[in-house]
């Protein structure tokens, strides 16, 4: 296995810089409350990462009724406005331990920051943690094809901040994420437990825990 360089660090923004995916979760619940399908942590794992469409098909998939376009699109807009509604009052103050430093730690050893959520409503959030100035590139989600677990939000994060996969270290919070990572061809941070983020090449509990080393990439 090679050491190299790293150029670049790629943060995920939901459950890895803000405690935003505490807040998806709590929409997603009263959403499918409403449709009476059974939503718990466990299951919500498997959104994480999901843009807002496909993770509502994976929501009525357990439903035992189909659903029209539109009325799918309806349910998406509901729990998207709930959600704005829970994000509405964020602050600096709800960066996760640890985000702020380590932004500021990959930035002062002159390595390029990348942001790649498939979150429409990151820059929103951005602006109320106020640290869109931290960011080289955020990737616009409006404008991708795929969601995670593909690997376009991370190779295009890359292609916009002219470095190699192989020198980016992308960190996730999510399984979906980390096999995006992976598939870019990056090393793949995860954020929480090494029992689920079971393919990512290193896990630590929060950003408290990010050192800027050289990583080795598989
Ligand atoms: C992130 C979150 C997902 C969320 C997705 C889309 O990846 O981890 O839980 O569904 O963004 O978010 P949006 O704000 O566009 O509905
Ligand atoms: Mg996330």
């Amino acid at each position: 296995m090679n050491k190299q360089a790293i150029e670049a660090v790629i943060f995920d923004l939901d459950g890895v810089l803000a405690d935003t995916a505490h807040f998806h979760f709590l929409a997603w619940r009263e959403l499918a409350q409403t449709q009476g399908i059974d939503f718990d942590e466990t299951f919500n794992e498997c959104l994480k990462g999901v843009d807002r469409m496909a993770s509502l098909e994976l929501i009525l998939r357990q439903s035992s009724r189909n659903y029209t376009h539109e009325e799918k699109q309806v349910l998406a807009n509901k729990k998207n406005q709930h959600y704005q509604q829970l994000t509405a009052t964020m602050t600096p103050a709800d960066l996760l331990p640890g985000a702020r430093e380590a932004l500021e730690a990959v930035r002062s050893a002159g390595l390029k920051t990348g942001l790649a959520s498939v979150s429409k409503n990151a820059f929103f959030i951005l602006e109320r943690l106020e640290i869109r100035d931290c960011f080289d590139d955020v990737v616009d989600a409006a404008l991708l094809t795929h969601t995670k677990p593909h690997p376009e939000i991370f190779l295009t994060a890359a292609n916009h901040l002219g470095i190699d996969p192989s020198a980016c270290i992308g960190v996730e919070d999510s399984l979906a994420g980390i096999t995006s990572i992976k598939a870019a061809g990056m090393f793949a941070l995860g954020i929480g437990s090494a029992n689920v983020l079971t393919d990512a090449d290193l896990v630590i509990p929060d950003l408290r825990h990010f050192l800027l080393n050289d990583y080795a990439v598989n």
